[in-house]
């Protein structure tokens, strides 16, 4: 069963393999920022820290939403911030095994 490991907190969740991130936290009582929950608005976006391997690829409307939010970040923060993140939105990403995970403001 693959666990998600919360940044900066105390909280891990065991969830079934295949789950979306953002459902199956939801389910667990830990809910993340959300607006659309269709991969549109970028509201649920986190980084993730480790086991990028174990989130199945995304989908073009992720990818899109993805740049998105880099080229948003990258104005506001700089390059250094956007750098080697990897970022994903919650309410798309399907989990198949251990990821870290931090949420981005
Ligand atoms: S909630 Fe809008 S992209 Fe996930």
């Amino acid at each position: 069963m693959p666990r998600v490991s919360i940044f900066d907190t105390s909280k891990t969740f065991d969830v079934n393999e295949g789950e979306i991130l953002y459902d199956s936290l939801c389910d667990r009582g830990y809910e993340l920022p959300h607006g659309c929950l269709s991969g549109s608005c970028g509201a649920c976006r986190v980084e993730v820290l480790s086991g990028q391997e174990n989130l199945l690829a995304p989908g073009i409307i992720e990818k899109n939403t993805i740049e998105s939010l880099r080229d948003e970040f990258q104005k506001i923060h700089g390059e250094e911030f956007i750098q080697n993140k990897e970022i994903r939105l919650s309410c798309r990403a399907k989990v198949t095994g251990d990821v870290s995970i931090r949420p981005i403001k």
